[in-house]
């Protein structure tokens, strides 16, 4: 087995810690060490800590660090990287004052890239996702789950989920998530015969192709009694729940996905001070998605700090996709979670990386810098941790290793 070895890391962030998500003021500590060197092969990191206690090895190939900053390779637990054109049509519309909910009204929104991911052939899906899983990377992505829900049949679902899982190779990992319950087609008698087919059709064949089962929980789009039913089709194939909700009204989704165990709570803009107690008293995680708030022109960002203080695991997570939120970096989340939501650097690198791999149960496997996990790395230009989110509006050079493969 060949050795490679990154030397003279100015700043190193392990992520080390207790096998579990971090919650509340745990989120603060990111292992941080000074002068440090890590040593990796394609299964697995072999050491990583300071240089001065490296063991003596014969490594095969060195990188050096230049003295720069370290980190997790990032894990981005909510997006929908797979579709097909884009709406920046609806962008600027949103710019000369209509609302997300109006343009969805008028046949826009999510059906208008429901329209174009079905029209676009494997390959042209393919083509496409795959620039924007390299612009994920290129930001620091190493990990990304990817949803379905531009389909909302079986052939287009399919689809989507064939194209997540041939983007799935050592340039970026990816976790599928089965989102068939976005929206009701056109073509669709009624919103409970659509259901119907997602739970009786879809599911039962595409139940292999995901890890994870979504639901759009909202006004005009699914319920709460809707959500019931799909969680139990979904306990049913051995599927976890990962659920949008409160993204633009309390409708108690948060208390919701905690009733129904879900793994995590993704949105949570509206979500009050009762739905975060019932988080805190459920296994659900938080999945906070800052770009699609700020994509939709809202000034609504969910309250992080409540939910720390109250003792949660929060994620945070790009949403990348052509409607709320048109980005696929993450440090740009993270600088919007620090202007927007008061969190600190470390507390989102901590829901960037560890917490995401645990919402993905990828926790034991990837998420930190420590002896057994996979070599997932990123090495920035910069010197301090604190940049990746304070530099913004470009993109800077960076080192990406992925399963121990520099890319
Ligand atoms: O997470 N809210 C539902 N789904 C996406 C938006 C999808 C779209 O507009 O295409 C979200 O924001
Ligand atoms: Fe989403």
């Amino acid at each position: 087995m060949s050795i490679h070895s990154i030397i003279n890391i100015g700043q190193l962030v392990t992520m080390k810690g207790p096998n579990r998500p971090r919650r509340g003021p745990e989120m603060s500590d990111i292992g941080l060490i000074e002068d440090a060197v890590i040593h990796f092969d394609e299964t697995a990191i072999t050491y990583a800590g300071p240089r001065s206690d490296a063991p003596k090895v014969t490594v095969e190939e060195e990188t050096d660090a230049e003295g720069k900053l370290v980190t997790p390779g990032l894990v981005d637990a909510h997006t929908h990287a797979v579709f097909a054109g884009n709406r920046a049509d609806e962008f600027e519309a949103r710019a000369m004052g209509a609302t997300y909910q109006e343009i969805a009204a008028k046949g826009g929104g999510i059906q208008s890239s429901v329209q174009q991911t079905r029209k676009a052939t494997y390959q042209e899906l393919l083509d496409q996702s795959g620039i924007h899983i390299e612009w994920m990377r290129m930001c620091g992505t190493t990990t990304a789950e990817v949803k379905s829900g531009y389909g909302l049949n079986l052939e287009t679902e399919a689809k989507m989920l064939a194209v997540a899982d041939e983007l799935n190779d050592w340039r970026m990992r990816v976790v599928p998530t089965f989102l068939g319950a976005h929206t009701v087609p056109p073509e669709a008698a009624s919103k409970s015969a659509y259901l119907d087919q997602v739970i009786n059709e879809m599911l039962p064949a595409l139940c292999l192709k995901c890890q994870f089962v979504d639901m759009f929980v909202e006004d005009k789009y699914f319920n709460h009694d809707d959500a019931r039913r799909l969680a139990a089709a979904a306990r049913n194939w051995n599927l976890e729940l990962r659920l949008h909700v409160d993204q633009m009204n309390d409708s108690g989704g948060a208390r919701l996905a905690a009733e129904l165990d879900a793994k995590t709570a993704d949105h949570l803009e509206y979500t009050g001070e009762d739905g975060i107690r019932a988080l805190a008293n459920s296994n659900t995680m938080p999945v906070l998605l800052p770009g699609s708030v700020y994509g939709i022109r809202s000034d609504k960002y969910p309250n992080a700090r409540q939910m720390i203080e109250l003792g949660l695991p929060i994620v945070l997570a790009s949403d990348f996709n052509p409607g709320t939120s048109p980005t696929p970096s993450l440090p740009f989340c993270m600088s919007l979670a620090m202007t927007k939501m008061g969190m600190s650097a470390a507390e989102c690198l901590t829901a960037c990386t560890i917490n995401a791999a645990y919402s993905l149960n990828l926790g034991n496997k990837i998420g930190s810098i420590e002896s057994g996990k996979k070599a997932d790395i990123v090495i920035w230009e910069y010197r301090d941790h604190r940049e990746i989110a304070y530099w913004t509006g470009f993109q800077p050079m960076l080192r990406v290793i992925n399963s121990g493969q520099l890319l």
